[in-house]
């Protein structure tokens, strides 16, 4: 059967009424005009700031082979030449569909969450599995009330793999999240201060987290970090779920799945691994202890699905830093050349102290300095102050020469600092750029990272662009997004 789903298929998983000739089948899943491609089905769901139905003519435009839309919004859409399907609720309709899809697949399914590693994981996943079988992944950071089903919706009839990424900012979001994903194999990378807003501890983000384990096939396999400081918890959690098989990954000893040597290297790591019952060598092709954790998780994850765990690891060499989460830029300045490490896409105090291990560990020239360009954490909530200025320790242990803050949380670490290394404290990235770049000398190492809100891509964009790469482009990547 070749096409995503037929028209047939559509009409009775979400019980839409069809109005005209539906195609025989679709390519594919949109929800996103700018992106739909020809033969596509468009649904129009109503986001925070935008509603579908305001694009079914774009949707038209763009050679999309049916629209489903609200009946409410019917009369209002007007003569349309595209076959519609009409529904009481276009995301529900969404849903059912994601439903159908998990129920006709014969993939192994495997969820992903926690504080931070999310989407490195699933792309590592992605990467790892592609060598045993067809892979289905979630696109970005899908991992939403909308972005869970449409990955689903999105999944081939005939896939070998199915990763699926699930996040949440309030208690009780994974729970109907997993049950349509219903994972063989549910993960928790870790569990820290991250969209701490919600949340009155990070306990209660434990227990946020551990519903992915309700979602759970029967036979399904609870994966635990079993460095993660709430380990125990969680596996409390994971057993109150209903998870009958509990395991854990760990750099270090003591369970199924566990790191025997690590070397970590400038531009990656050597690893090698029990996973289950195999010892396996492997090269991570990106720096980083917080990689290693993640791949001993996505190794074990291949295991249990059932994948060639050794060919799943020579894959690894692969990853590379995706853009804003680690990916270096060489920048050629007036006199000599500096590297740029690009974590612009977030930022929590995990997420902090393991870039500024990469850091650390980073090469300088001979005269270079390592630069921290460190913007606000958000969402942090009332603690968030007291989390920017712990920042102090793991700045000092990373041998930082320089640093550079930006935004009104920041404040709290400025003061914090040995007055010695900061360059200064600014109320916008637009600030600090260009005093930044004048500063710029042969051989530094300059790390910037702050939640997306900052605008810090603009820094790495503004860094690149005044100082153009002159070395041949670095290797395709192998994943995306
Ligand atoms: N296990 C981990 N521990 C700490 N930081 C991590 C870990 N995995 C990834 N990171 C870093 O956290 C940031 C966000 O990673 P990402 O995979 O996008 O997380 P998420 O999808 O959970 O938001 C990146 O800077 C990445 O390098
Ligand atoms: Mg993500």
């Amino acid at each position: 059967m070749s096409g995503l789903w037929t028209g047939d298929e559509l009409v009775e998983a979400m019980q839409a009424r069809p109005v005209g000739n539906l195609p025989e089948t679709v390519t594919g899943i949109s929800i996103d005009t700018r992106t739909l491609q020809s033969g596509e089905a468009f649904f129009a769901i109503k986001g925070d700031q935008f509603d579908g139905h305001d694009y079914v003519g774009a949707a038209q435009k763009a050679g999309a082979s049916v629209a489903v839309i609200a009946e409410e919004k019917l009369v209002a859409l007007g003569r349309l030449h595209i076959p519609l399907l009409v529904v009481s609720d276009v995301l529900e309709a969404m849903r059912k569909l994601a439903r159908a899809s998990r129920a006709r697949s014969q993939a192994r399914i495997i969820a992903v969450t926690g504080s931070v590693g999310k989407t490195s994981t699933k792309e590592m996943l992605r990467t790892a599995l592609s060598s045993c079988g067809n892979v289905h992944a979630s696109a970005a950071s899908f991992n939403n009330h909308w972005g869970v089903p449409l990955t689903l919706a999105r999944m081939p009839r005939d896939c070998d793999f199915g990763v699926f990424e699930i996040g949440m900012n309030h208690a009780g979001e994974i729970t109907p999240l997993v049950a349509m994903v219903r994972p063989h194999i549910a993960m928790i990378t870790n569990v820290a201060a991250a969209h701490l807003g919600s949340f009155s501890s990070i306990d209660e983000i434990a227990h946020a987290k551990a519903e992915i384990f309700t979602g759970l096939e029967k036979d399904g396999t609870a994966l635990i970090n079993r460095d993660d400081k709430r380990q125990e918890l969680l596996t409390e959690l994971a057993a109150k779920a209903g998870a009958r098989d509990v395991r854990y990954f760990s750099t270090g000893t003591g369970c199924q799945y566990r790191a025997t040597r690590i070397r970590e290297l400038p531009d990656s790591s050597v690893v090698e691994a029990r996973i289950g019952d195999k010892s396996v060598a492997y090269t991570i092709g990106a720096p980083g202890a917080h990689l290693v954790a993640n791949s001993l998780a996505v190794l074990a994850a291949c295991q249990l699905a059932g994948a060639d765990v050794e060919k799943c690891a020579d894959q690894l060499a692969r990853i590379v830093p995706e853009k804003g989460r680690g990916r270096r830029h060489a920048l050629s300045l007036k006199k000599g050349t500096a590297t740029l490490i690009d974590e612009s896409y977030n930022a929590n105090p995990a997420s902090m102290e393991a870039a500024l291990k990469v850091l650390a560990s980073a090469v300088t020239g001979s005269s270079g300095r390592r630069i921290a360009v460190l913007g606000d954490m958000l969402e942090l909530g009332s603690t968030s102050r007291k989390l920017h200025a712990a920042l102090k320790r793991p700045i000092q242990k990373a041998g930082v020469d320089q640093l550079w803050l930006v935004g009104a949380d920041m404040a709290a670490l400025a003061k914090a600092v040995d007055p010695a290394i900061l360059a200064g404290h600014f109320n916008s990235v637009a600030d600090a750029a260009k005093p930044l770049a004048a500063s710029l000398g042969d051989g530094d190492v300059i790390m910037v990272k702050a939640s997306n809100g900052l605008k810090f891509a603009s820094l790495v964009e503004m860094l690149v662009t005044q100082f153009p790469e002159s070395v041949p482009a670095r290797p395709k990547t192998a994943g995306q997004g």
